[in-house]
């Protein structure tokens, strides 16, 4: 893929730009939009994104996926969230850091980053994908009620080039989603997922519809749904916001 990064100086959110610009014109498959003020950064559901300008990363990456049927979307979620794990673990160490189900990326029990995917579905194959990325780096005081954020600057008691952060990224990404293209197959991708997930195999407590339980993370199924095995042994399916962590 040829990665062409665009750097706006001011955005309400990367992924709302990006999103539009695609929809309006024939933009390439490696656009990359990314800003050092972004306003108005959006999160998943109705949440929203803090960041302080000039201080962390906050960028979207449109691919063009076309190759991938609208039921593998989960296949973008873990070739990002690994990605971006990856690079974090090449600089922070330690086995601390995880990806927390659906696609935050955690270090013990604090979001480092998060991540929003936009996938446009024509016919049966995702013609799309605006990929948003957020990652916490060099922000040390934290406003928003985001529950417990933390920065790269925080954990290695450094501050980070951040233009060399965000070529790490797009290169570990890029190489990934390359390799994947040749070799369409999720069962390294899979297991890569499943060992860095956060909690799985702890037991632990969750909310559902139903109220507060204890269940341990199995895995996750092929469309990202969590799996999680009851006390009682039962193996409850969850998409997005069905259940929640209690952290
Ligand atoms: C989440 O954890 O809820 C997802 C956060 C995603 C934030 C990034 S920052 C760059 C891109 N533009 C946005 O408006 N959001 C994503």
């Amino acid at each position: 893929m040829d990665l062409k990064i665009v750097n706006i100086e001011s955005l309400i959110s990367t992924n709302s730009y990006l999103f539009d610009l695609a929809g309006k014109q024939d933009a390439e498959e490696g656009l990359v939009i990314i800003t050092d003020n972004q306003t108005a950064g959006k999160g998943l559901g109705n949440n929203t994104w803090e960041s302080q300008a000039g201080k962390n990363l906050t960028f979207s990456i449109l691919i063009k996926p076309g190759f991938l049927r609208a039921e593998q979307q989960f296949v973008i979620t873990q070739l990002v969230s690994l990605a971006i794990l990856g690079v974090c673990k090449k600089i922070l160490g330690g086995d601390y850091l995880k990806i927390k189900w659906p696609n935050d990326i955690y270090a013990g029990n604090k979001k480092l980053a998060g991540i929003l995917i936009q996938n446009i579905v024509k016919g049966n194959s995702i013609s799309y994908s605006i990929i948003g990325i957020g990652l916490n780096v060099n922000q040390q005081v934290f406003v928003s009620d985001a529950p417990n954020p933390v920065s790269m600057i925080q954990l290695l008691g450094e501050a980070l080039d951040r233009g060399s952060l965000l070529d790490e990224i797009l290169n570990e990404f890029d190489n990934a989603y390359s390799d994947f293209m040749k070799i369409p197959e999720t069962i390294g991708l899979d297991r890569n997922f499943i060992d860095n997930l956060y909690g799985i195999g702890e037991s632990r407590f969750f909310i559902d519809k139903d109220g507060r339980f204890e269940g341990m993370i199995v895995g996750v199924n092929d469309y990202g749904q969590l799996l999680i095995k009851k006390a009682e042994g039962s193996i409850c399916v969850y998409a997005y916001k069905e259940v929640e962590f209690e952290l």
